[in-house]
């Protein structure tokens, strides 16, 4: 099976290139080979890729930067999707995008979470564009699968975990403060990268919730990352208003993968089990990473 990646070098994308490329012919394009708001860009990777399965990584993900920037963001979240959908349909192929918990409001109770059918109301520009970009591609394709996910963290690329543990090593007696209400699943590019392996040989269409199973808030998931890493650190939990950003955030953006358990699809572990895998893989390199920078 032919398979074009977008973002390749992204965080998700790159493990994605990874895993599907030890049993698929993967193309796996960053930006500067393939620019999806681009027709032309899109069509020149087509003509040398000819996918029957594309995986869209790519995103203008930088959350804070959509609030001014909502021109570019829509180019890529919105446009982009749109290229990809239509450039697929024209070779009757399957499209897996991938989406996010923002496209949600937020405001249940902690304790309960977000399935497929609950009601969307983005609070960001990029909540916002990423919503239009699902639109897009409800609109243009008719074998899609939309994954979304959440609190993405991996070995390639920026991420919250690495951000703390990179701060922890330069000083681990300097005070910082981290959020801690506001509630999601960090979720490993890994294991994401394996569900699109495993939602690859099935037919499954519309969309799906894909995050590691469990939840905590930004400051549970800093302090069990650098317990796991055993980095001494100094964190105190902060309220959202104490920390303010561009964009808003929900308050809860816990899914529930309902689609893909009900499918009997869903590979995702507690997101405390990927974690420790995590570390237990990478910690030499995060920390080489992490004091270079
Ligand atoms: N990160 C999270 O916490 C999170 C949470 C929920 C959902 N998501 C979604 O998950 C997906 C993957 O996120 P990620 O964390 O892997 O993102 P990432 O590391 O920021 O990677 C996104 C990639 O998109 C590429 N890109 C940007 N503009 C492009 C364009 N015009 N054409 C082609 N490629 C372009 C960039 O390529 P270059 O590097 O080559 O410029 C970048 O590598 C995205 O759809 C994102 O919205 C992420």
């Amino acid at each position: 099976m032919n398979i074009l990646i977008t973002g390749g070098h992204g965080q998700l994308g790159s493990d994605v290139s990874t895993l599907l490329g030890m049993k698929h012919n993967v193309f796996s394009f960053g930006s500067r080979e393939l620019d999806i708001a681009d027709r032309e860009s899109v069509n020149a990777a087509f003509s040398q890729s000819r996918p029957d399965v594309l995986i869209n990584c790519a995103a203008y993900t930088a959350v804070d930067n959509c609030e001014t920037e909502k021109e570019q963001a829509r180019q890529v979240n919105v446009k982009g999707p749109e290229n990809l959908a239509k450039a697929m349909e024209a070779r009757n192929g399957r499209i897996i995008h991938i989406s996010t918990d923002y496209v949600f409001a937020g405001n249940k109770p902690s304790t309960e979470s977000y399935n497929e059918d609950d009601p969307v109301a983005p609070l960001s520009e990029y909540g916002k564009s990423k919503l239009a970009g699902e639109k897009a591609i409800t609109a243009h394709s008719s074998n899609y699968l939309i994954l979304r996910t959440a609190w993405l963290y991996g070995r390639q690329g920026k991420n919250f975990l690495k951000t703390m543990l990179r701060l922890a090593l330069a000083d681990h007696t300097r005070e910082l403060k981290v959020v801690n209400d506001q509630y999601g699943s960090l979720t490993w590019t890994t294991t994401l990268a394996r569900q699109i392996q495993a939602v690859l040989s099935s037919d499954l269409q519309g969309i799906a919730h894909a995050t590691a199973e469990g939840a905590s808030t930004w400051y549970q998931g800093a302090c069990y990352f650098l317990d796991a890493m055993q980095v001494p650190y100094n964190i105190s939990p902060c309220v959202t208003s104490e920390y303010p950003t561009p964009a808003h955030r929900p308050a809860n953006s816990i899914l529930d993968n309902r689609r893909l358990k009900q499918a009997g699809l869903s590979v995702f572990n507690s997101w405390q089990k990927d974690i420790d895998q995590f570390v237990k893989l990478h910690k030499k390199e995060l920390i080489e990473e992490a004091t270079q920078s």
